[in-house]
């Protein structure tokens, strides 16, 4: 979230005449000249109530200059569900998840998405692998990074705190969650840089910077920078090396956020989760290629090991008591709900048929941006339904953040921002297609790119500078 300031008193308010003027007389309910006459204020609490469908307009109306979520190709997050969903939300806003011996039906729904993940991400014994649900993949992260920490610190008992410094190695492309954890809880982000073409980690590199002092490794399925996947067993491979030379065993967290829902239906042949026995613990954001509305996500640990016991909170649940594991202790029960329903709807052949049309869509739309001659493709759409593509080298005219800025003027948000280390040159555009992102939208998508490229090409030079605001990207 933002951090917000409060009220500004001189650019926050307009004069009492402009906020008269920003009442609609029709909002008095029955009788338009009853109604009241001064928009109520904005950065204090009004001196008192108005009714409950003049509230409902004044919010609703200003929400109307929101953008259009299903047009919205920079976020991961979905943005359509069916309304038998929207309906199961509404049933359930009023349910704290926290109160286990309140709702026992919705912490039932809960353990039965667990164990469903464990099935599907091959935990080897189900029944004893322990999960969570969360508020996304960045709690998840979290907690799955806590819990890498305790062991390590376990482990270590003899030389932290005192002297040695716990690490977390990953790749550059790691999504900001990453950075949070090591920055709250004072773990160092060890990353291998981008090299050339390969613009996620590179599993060799990755073992080279392993210590005694390495809690675990991320690799990610797949990358937010380019939807690639990580070579998860690859790095398993590596790290196995690692240990056969020098007795470090280091664990891997997999970072699913948006693959763990893909890979499991489009890739059922790539070895990536628990059937790798160095992989210790995943995540995957429910809201994302989990179908469902914000906010849900779900950390799991291989098995109870892995999850150190001292992290673990327990709450009232039918007369004895439920073990937790989360950062906050309110949350709505509806998202967890809703991915109950959507699993039971879908089924495994729903799911793939869901994210098989977005991997087509994703593949056409990469394939037809390459055709129109302007551009450069960096994944084709075929790991995540997801491709970033860049200028060619002889585009002089414009770059990738005119490209954006002036798809925004047709309501499309298609971000373009600038990579990390060792590839800052390189700067690029992110599709991102979802369920709801039909053919159709993606053939008005490549309509309005071609309206515009001729303007793009007529220009004399790149006109966006400012590079840093020009990005939209931390989804
Ligand atoms: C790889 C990866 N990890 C973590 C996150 C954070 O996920 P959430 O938005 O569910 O907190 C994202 C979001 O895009 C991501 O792509």
């Amino acid at each position: 979230m933002p951090l917000h300031r409060g009220a500004h008193p001189q650019r926050d308010e307009h004069s009492e005449e402009r906020r008269r003027l920003a009442l609609n007389p029709f909002f008095g309910e029955a009788d338009p000249t009853a109604a009241m006459n001064t928009a109520p204020p904005r950065h204090r609490l009004p001196d008192g109530p108005m009714p409950p469908l003049t509230a409902y307009r004044l919010v609703h109306d200003e929400l109307m200059l929101d953008g259009n979520s299903r047009l919205n190709l920079a976020t991961f997050v979905t943005t359509w569900m069916e309304p038998q969903a929207g309906v199961l939300m509404g049933e359930c806003q009023d349910k704290n998840m926290i109160d286990k011996d309140e709702y026992p039906r919705t912490a039932e729904l809960e353990r039965r998405c667990v164990a469903m993940l464990a099935d599907l991400w091959n935990a080897p014994d189900p029944s004893t692998a322990v999960g969570c649900s969360t508020t996304g993949s960045s709690e998840a992260c979290m907690l799955a990074g806590l819990a890498l920490k305790r062991r390590w610190a376990r482990r270590n008992a003899d030389r932290y705190p005192a002297t040695a410094r716990p690490n977390l190695v990953m790749g550059v492309n790691v999504q900001v969650c990453w950075e949070k954890f090591c920055n709250f809880w004072e773990v160092e982000a060890r990353q291998v840089p981008m090299d050339g073409e390969r613009f996620h980690l590179d599993p060799q590199a990755a073992a080279e910077l392993c210590d005694e002092n390495t809690i675990g490794v991320v690799g990610i399925l797949g990358s937010t920078f380019d939807g690639s996947y990580e070579p998860i067993a690859d790095l398993c491979a590596a790290l196995d090396a690692l240990q056969e030379r020098t007795g470090l065993d280091i664990p891997v967290h997999v970072d699913g956020a948006s693959g763990a829902m893909v890979a499991p239906f489009l890739d059922p042949d790539l070895v990536w989760d628990f059937r790798l026995p160095r992989v210790s613990s995943i995540n995957t954001s429910g809201h994302k290629y989990g179908l469902v509305y914000p906010g849900v996500g779900w950390a799991l640990w291989r098995t109870a090991d892995e999850l150190p016991e001292e992290l673990v909170f327990r709450v009232n649940y039918l007369g004895g008591d439920m073990p937790t594991f989360a950062l906050n202790f309110s949350r709505p029960g509806a998202q967890v709900v809703a991915q109950y329903y959507t699993f039971l709807r879908l089924g495994h052949d729903g799911y793939r048929a869901v994210q098989q049309a977005s991997r087509d869509v994703a593949c056409g739309l990469a394939r037809e941006v390459e055709e129109l001659g302007d551009f450069r493709l960096l994944t084709r759409g075929d790991e995540l339904p997801v491709f970033a593509f860049t200028t060619n080298p002889d585009v002089h005219a414009y770059d990738v953040f005119d490209v954006s800025r002036r798809l925004r003027e047709h309501g499309w948000l298609v971000p373009a921002y600038t990579f990390p280390a060792n590839r800052q040159d390189l700067s690029v555009l992110r599709v991102v297609c979802r369920n709801g992102f039909s053919s159709d939208l993606a053939a008005l998508l490549i309509e309005d790119l071609k309206l515009l490229l001729p303007e793009l090409r007529a220009q004399k030079h790149p006109l966006s500078h400012d590079r840093g605001v020009a990005t939209a990207f931390h989804h």
